[in-house]
């Protein structure tokens, strides 16, 4: 039986909605992870300090006395000097989203034109705020990222000094395009690692892998398994863990997003420590991936936590329930292969 050991694991891609679902989601981060990127797509987004620190206070709640440090986000708008200057501190970054692209992304950006976004993101820049972006068109759902790629090259040749990260990249193309300019960078998350569209919608129709990004191609998720478990400084662990209740998942217009809270890191294991020649490598390309390149890249300093995980069957729990919410996590009922102890 093997023990890894990960030091200050951060999830930098995180959907913990609010009220009764934010306190049934909250403590499963809170347990594997050091800290999250928290994103600001509530059913009314983020989009002024008051909001932002009235949230922040409901996530520490909700956490509970975990060590467990929320960063939280913006989402995108125009926004002025003053307004920036004046948030700067509370947050660390701002997210954009394609005017309804996603989930309570209806307030989000229409135009992509470089004079549209200038005022905005040079002020970011500026400032040094990062820039995450959910870099889909609204084109053929298969090459809605891939379509994006251009805009990325746009956004990342005209603020060179605006740190910018790629969320949830899923195709071969982003993960050439993030390796092709300083300034960008970007998240992956464990399910793009693990399934492609065939485990969506190929066999039996999966609503609990249905999530935006979609997953893509084989060719796709090996180009993301050689990135990521590379340990290219150029990306990180985002989960995009997204839950939605069960009757919104298992119905017809099911809600894209993936509850992998309680099992992400497990599986990053599963994914990362696979020859026994070459474990120490493994290892630490995982620590790289789990949190010294956000630390890098955001320049963070994590509450400190060590989370050991073992090579131990663990059995994922069918759902999880409060008294208002009933949730399917990814792989509810199956065994996997390692355990957080
Ligand atoms: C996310 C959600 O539900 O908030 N859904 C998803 O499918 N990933 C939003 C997002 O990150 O796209
Ligand atoms: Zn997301």
């Amino acid at each position: 039986m093997r023990d890894i050991i990960i030091n200050q694991p951060l999830d930098m891609h995180l959907h913990l909605r609010d009220n009764d679902m934010l306190k049934l989601v909250a403590p499963f981060s809170a347990k594997s992870f050091s800290g999250g990127l928290i994103m600001p797509n509530l059913s009314t987004p983020i989009t002024n300090k008051q909001m932002l620190m009235s949230y922040k206070n409901r996530v520490l709640e909700a956490i509970d006395g975990n060590n467990f440090e929320p960063y939280m986000t913006l989402f995108y708008q125009n926004y002025d000097t003053k307004f920036l200057k004046d948030i700067q501190n509370d947050i660390t970054a701002i997210k954009l989203y394609p005017a309804g692209i996603t989930t309570n992304s209806k307030q989000g950006v229409s135009n992509f034109d470089i004079k549209e976004l200038e005022p905005t993101l040079s002020v970011m820049s500026e400032l040094d705020i990062p820039l995450c972006v959910h870099g889909e068109t609204d084109g053929f759902v298969m090459d809605r990222e891939s379509q994006f790629m251009d805009i990325y090259e746009q956004l990342a040749t005209n603020f060179p000094k605006l740190n910018i990260i790629m969320e949830h990249i899923t195709t071969k193309d982003a993960t050439k395009i993030v390796q092709k300019y300083d300034n960008l960078y970007a998240t992956i998350t464990a399910h793009h690692l693990l399934i492609t569209l065939d485990d969506v919608a190929g066999g039996f129709l999966d609503p609990h892998l249905f999530c935006k990004p979609i997953a893509k191609r084989y060719e796709d998720k090996e180009a993301l398994v050689k990135l990521a478990t590379s340990g290219n400084k150029k990306v990180m662990f985002g989960s995009d863990s997204a839950p939605h209740p069960t009757h919104k998942k298992e119905c017809c217009g099911c809600a894209a997003g993936v509850f992998t809270a309680p099992i992400a890191l497990q599986l990053l294991c599963e994914l990362f420590i696979k020859d026994e020649q070459n474990i120490n490598l493994q290892e630490q390309n995982l620590q790289k991936f789990l949190s010294s390149n956000a630390v890098d890249i955001y320049g963070l300093t994590p509450p400190n936590k060590t989370i050991t995980l073992r090579e131990k069957n663990y059995k994922v729990a069918v759902d999880y329930k409060n008294t208002t919410h009933t949730i399917t996590p990814m792989y509810g009922g199956k065994t996997i292969k390692w355990s957080i102890i």
